[in-house]
């Protein structure tokens, strides 16, 4: 028999019903499973991106599931823009229970010929939009003495061989293992009020932008395949799950943790 949760006046409560969630790269791959599975879960969401096209598609998705959505187009590095998402969040839909620090991507190039655009761009990119979006989410926070904040990492936090040994990812790899320093401490700082702070690090996960990436490299001595146990990519729905989880009542008692999701590696 298929069970429901459903509680009064027919309405369907998930795990997160009745919780605002932040996603921030929620325009695709990633950051818009996560959107989707905070909203299956009963979550309503401010979703942010500068590709505004891809942003409207999973609002659309949100709203199909019968929860709110409310977009922020913009640069989310931009401190400006994560006030934005954060202050939508709790003027329009009345507060911020969840954050997801999900913006991020790599450059790619050999230590010895990476610029210092590049190199400023890749910790730019995946450290300063969970800085200022963490910064502008956690007086709400503090102030309602909960909350669940969530940033996406990644495997090459411990350097990711497959991307380093063919093309060089040394900034991404740095910046990823920023995210476990900052997680831990902010976890720290945030302990006494009720807010669990925590890190997910996908391994390979097939997303659109990752496929082509993927199949490219499938025949590489140490593809991405053939270095997870595995055997396989992730899909995006395996790491929206886990932050889902994170998110959850069902969490409570981690905080301050990277979860490794990567197939084994
Ligand atoms: N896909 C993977 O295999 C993988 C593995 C490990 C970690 N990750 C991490 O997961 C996260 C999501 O990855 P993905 O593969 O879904 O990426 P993606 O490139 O498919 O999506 C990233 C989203 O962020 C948006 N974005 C980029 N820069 C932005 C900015 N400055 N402000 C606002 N939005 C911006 C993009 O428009 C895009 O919609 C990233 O942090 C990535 O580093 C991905």
């Amino acid at each position: 028999m298929e069970q429901t949760d459903v509680v009064e006046e027919g309405v369907e409560m998930g795990r997160l019903a009745n919780r605002i969630g932040v996603v921030t790269g929620a325009a695709q791959g990633i950051g818009r499973a996560i959107a989707i599975s905070l909203a299956e879960e009963g979550a309503d969401v401010v979703l942010g991106d500068i590709d505004s096209q891809g942003l409207q598609e999973t609002a659309r998705a949100v709203s199909a599931l019968g929860r709110q959505a409310r977009t922020v187009v913009g640069d989310s590095t931009e401190a400006e823009v994560a006030n934005a998402l954060v202050d939508v969040a709790v003027q329009d839909l009345g507060r911020i229970d969840i954050l997801v620090n999900n913006v991020g991507g790599a450059r790619v190039g050999k230590i010895w010929e990476f610029s210092d655009e590049d190199w400023d761009f890749v910790i730019r990119l995946n450290l300063r939009s969970m800085f200022c979006c963490t910064r502008a989410a956690t007086p709400h926070m503090i102030a309602q003495r909960s909350g669940r904040i969530i940033s996406i990492s990644s495997g090459a936090r411990h350097g990711s061989p497959w991307q380093s040994y063919y093309l060089g990812a040394s900034a991404y790899s740095t910046s990823k293992a920023g995210i476990h320093g900052f997680t831990r401490d902010v976890a720290l700082e945030l302990s006494e009020y009720g807010i669990n702070v925590n890190a997910v690090a996908p391994g390979p996960i097939l997303t659109e932008r990752g496929r082509e990436y993927f199949s490219a490299h499938e025949q590489d001595e140490y593809s991405a395949k053939k270095m997870t146990p595995l055997r396989r990519y992730g899909e995006v729905k395996e790491i929206s799950d886990v932050v889902t989880f994170l998110a959850s009542d069902e969490a409570s008692y981690i905080t301050g943790q990277t979860i490794d999701v990567n197939g084994g590696r």
